[in-house]
């Protein structure tokens, strides 16, 4: 019998499309739009994923806070899905990495039957990819005249359970809509929970990207178990039947 899927076949999929993707930029005039055609169904259902949690945020006070961001993929299509739902002004996202990956992997973010997570894992290959992300921020801004001209981000390099408390103290008003966990790791996602508990808001939507995947990355679910105030996260439905992103969960704070 045929396997349902074929992974290898699937991959070659992967790079031929991605191979589409590169000559259509080529074709492409203003806006890469005809390279839109080798957009891969993954990726597609990120963006409707972050889609509805913009959505489900966008009428709570308070700003996006992202920790994990790599080379900014989600924050520049939340950036860009705030200007669209006209939120720009009224809400800010503040995003939080090292960009040199990993800092430090302790026992729990390592589980028997996977390849070791170790330090340095998802660092990215650019220098100084801060401005690098912040430049392409500002070029999204850039393209729409009649955006809002109120728009506030920050984008924060170092480790995220340091700079956390510095940002909080600078900015004591500042209160979180939505939180996106998506470091991955146990330590920093439970220090940064503790963290931002008393900038939360009833109905204050909590993600951990990566809850689910517990076989290669466990810390994000021992996180969650660990937390002071877990008894106030509620399971939320963003509005979507199926999951879209596989290993993501998402909660409502509901003190
Ligand atoms: C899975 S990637 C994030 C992917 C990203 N959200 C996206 O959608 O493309 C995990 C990121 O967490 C960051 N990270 C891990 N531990 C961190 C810490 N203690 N402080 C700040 N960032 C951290 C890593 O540098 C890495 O870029």
């Amino acid at each position: 019998m045929q396997p349902i899927y074929n992974h290898q076949n699937k991959s070659k999929a992967y790079q031929a499309l991605q191979k589409c993707q590169i000559e259509l930029i080529e074709k492409s005039d203003i806006g890469s739009w005809n390279s839109l055609a080798a957009t891969t169904r993954p990726s597609l259902q990120r963006i409707l994923h972050l889609n509805l949690l913009i959505q489900s945020c966008i009428n709570l006070p308070g700003d996006i806070f992202e920790f994990g961001c790599h080379y900014g993929a989600s924050t520049c299509i939340m950036h860009n899905l705030l200007e669209i739902h006209q939120a720009h002004g009224r809400k800010a996202i503040h995003t939080f990495d090292t960009f040199e990956g990993f800092i430090s992997v302790d026992s729990m973010d390592t589980s028997a039957t996977q390849a070791p997570n170790k330090a340095g894992d998802f660092d990215v290959s650019i220098a100084e990819y801060a401005d690098y992300l912040a430049n392409m921020i500002e070029l999204h801004f850039s393209l729409d005249s009649s955006a809002s001209k109120n728009r506030e981000f920050t984008i924060i390099k170092g480790d995220a359970t340091k700079t956390l408390p510095h940002f909080l103290q600078k900015n004591p008003a500042t209160l979180a809509s939505l939180v996106i966990f998506d470091m991955d790791l146990h330590e920093p996602t439970l220090n940064c929970l503790e963290l931002i508990k008393d900038r939360l808001v009833p109905g204050t939507i909590i993600v951990f990207d990566e809850m689910l995947a517990f076989k290669q990355f466990p810390g994000e679910s021992i996180a969650y178990q660990e937390c002071s105030f877990r008894s106030k996260l509620k399971p939320y439905n963003i509005g979507s039947n199926v999951p879209l992103v596989p290993f993501s969960s998402v909660f409502s704070y509901q003190p």
